[in-house]
């Protein structure tokens, strides 16, 4: 016999390795709230609709919220034997209610309450995960504010090109964090659509009310067509996508954390709290948790990945296949918290060598293009002038100096249009206050760009 909440068509029990096969509870448990929430709504209409008696609706929703206290307190554990979280719930509630608990699901499917109940999970993550980029700008700021003289090279190729300050360098991590809120909140606001009702697929004969479970449940509107309600899972994807390009940028950043906590560079250095050591080698001090992130978006990639192919060759409407969502994206939200948590603490406890940064931009011939630009303002062509200076930087090199302690007669030995006045529009200080157009790294220019960070973080 089959004892299955579905039992009825079937005459045997389901073979055991279907069972574990099929089943989700292991990990689709975790959305018990957001089940326990959507059902509450959902009884509360049949109630007010008469399509259950409201007496029973009333008992219905009771018997919920006496569910999520235990599940919250630990007296209810899930049964690894459940097919889903759906499942569990509405079957817990009839052991506690008889009769009454198996009237929840009238007008119900679990196709339209899954849809239902990833939405409110997704949205609940992304109202944590917004924040907490927010608190990541911010430590950018501060520490930009603290910065705005700290010179360093600017790269282009990984090779030293023109002076920045470190201020302008962390704003720039700021401004890409800034779109990565907007893409949460893209994705928060198309995915804010209610969609149970939608029923299997086909929505239902009963007299529902679509707008009140809205309501109730603070959705923006309802979902308009009811295959699509059930059937699409662009939102999860939209929300993953979002979290890559996250992941992608806290990577990037990271790999510049490795590059300049090296010797090599030893721009900064990571608090102990916050790197590792070797069980060989006694001198090291690695930078782990930046690695780690690297690491970890190559796996967040693949969740992105596992959604969009998931979901390419399915018909409308609902497929088993749409179950493995759940792991997928679920393991991107943890990924990217986990990454969020670790990396702003780290961040902003590290120690920067701001002497260091300066001595790099001091040997990388990084003030070139202002030592050609110098040759123009006094009436040479650019061409020209780069020809001058180029010649200028391969002198330097032979003999292992820098255009700023080149001599003047060294200097006019290449044309006589330079003066005295060429130290001072090569020095590392007036290339990077020169450079004051909006989006530059001049202190105010930068000061500028933390204005527009912590409004658009306020
Ligand atoms: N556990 C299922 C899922 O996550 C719930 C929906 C099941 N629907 C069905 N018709 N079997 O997709």
């Amino acid at each position: 016999m089959n004892n299955k909440m579905w039992a009825g068509r079937s005459s045997k029990e389901v073979d055991s390795r279907v069972n574990d096969f099929n089943s989700s509870i292991s990990f689709d448990s975790r959305m018990y709230r957001q089940d326990i929430r959507g059902s509450v709504a959902h009884a509360t209409m049949l109630g007010d609709t008469g399509i259950i008696d409201k007496g029973e609706s009333l008992k219905i929703i009771e018997g919920l919220k006496g569910i999520l206290a235990d599940i919250d307190d630990g007296k209810l554990q899930f049964n690894p034997e459940a097919e889903d979280i759906h499942m569990f719930i509405e079957s817990e509630l009839t052991a506690r209610l008889g009769d009454t608990g198996k009237r929840l699901h009238t007008a119900r499917s679990r196709n339209d309450q899954v849809a239902l109940d990833i939405r409110m999970y997704l949205k609940d993550e992304i109202k944590e995960i917004i924040p907490m980029i927010k608190e990541l700008i911010g430590v950018l700021c501060d520490i930009a504010e603290k910065n705005l003289d700290t010179i360093m090279p600017g790269y282009t190729h990984l090779q030293r090109a023109q002076p920045i300050t470190f201020a302008h360098h962390m704003m720039a991590y700021a401004m890409m964090l800034i779109r990565d809120i907007g893409r949460f909140e893209d994705a928060y606001k198309r995915m804010n659509q209610m969609p149970l009702g939608s029923g299997a697929l086909a929505t239902t004969t009963y007299p529902i009310n679509r707008m009140q479970v809205c309501e109730l449940l603070g959705f923006d509107d309802i979902t308009q067509n009811s295959l699509d309600g059930v059937s699409d899972r662009d939102f999860c994807i939209e929300t993953a996508s979002a979290i890559s390009m996250l992941m992608m940028h806290l990577s990037r950043f990271s790999e510049e954390i490795i590059l300049w906590s090296s010797w090599e560079f030893k721009f900064i250095e990571l608090d102990d709290a916050y790197a590792t050591g070797s069980s060989i080698m006694p001198q090291k001090k690695n930078p782990d948790v930046t690695e780690l992130i690297r690491g970890k978006t190559g796996r967040v990639y693949g969740d992105l990945n596992t959604l969009l192919v998931m979901m390419k060759g399915t018909p409308l409407a609902y497929n088993k296949d749409m179950q493995e969502d759940k792991e997928a994206i679920f393991d991107a939200i943890d990924t990217v918290k986990l990454c969020l948590t670790t990396f702003i603490p780290m961040l902003s406890t590290m120690e920067l060598y701001k002497e260091n940064m300066r001595n790099a931009a001091a040997r990388g011939f990084i003030n070139a293009t202002d030592c050609a630009d110098y040759l123009v303002k006094k009436g040479l062509p650019f061409r020209d002038a780069y020809k001058i200076t180029g010649t200028l930087v391969a002198y330097c090199i032979k003999n292992n100096t820098v255009l700023e302690k080149l001599s003047i007669d060294e200097f006019k030995a290449l044309s006589d249009v330079f003066d005295g006045d060429v130290y001072d529009a090569i020095s590392l200080e007036t290339c990077v206050n020169m450079r004051k157009a909006d989006g530059g790294p001049a202190p105010e220019a930068v000061k500028k760009q933390i204005a527009y960070a912590r409004a658009a973080v306020k």
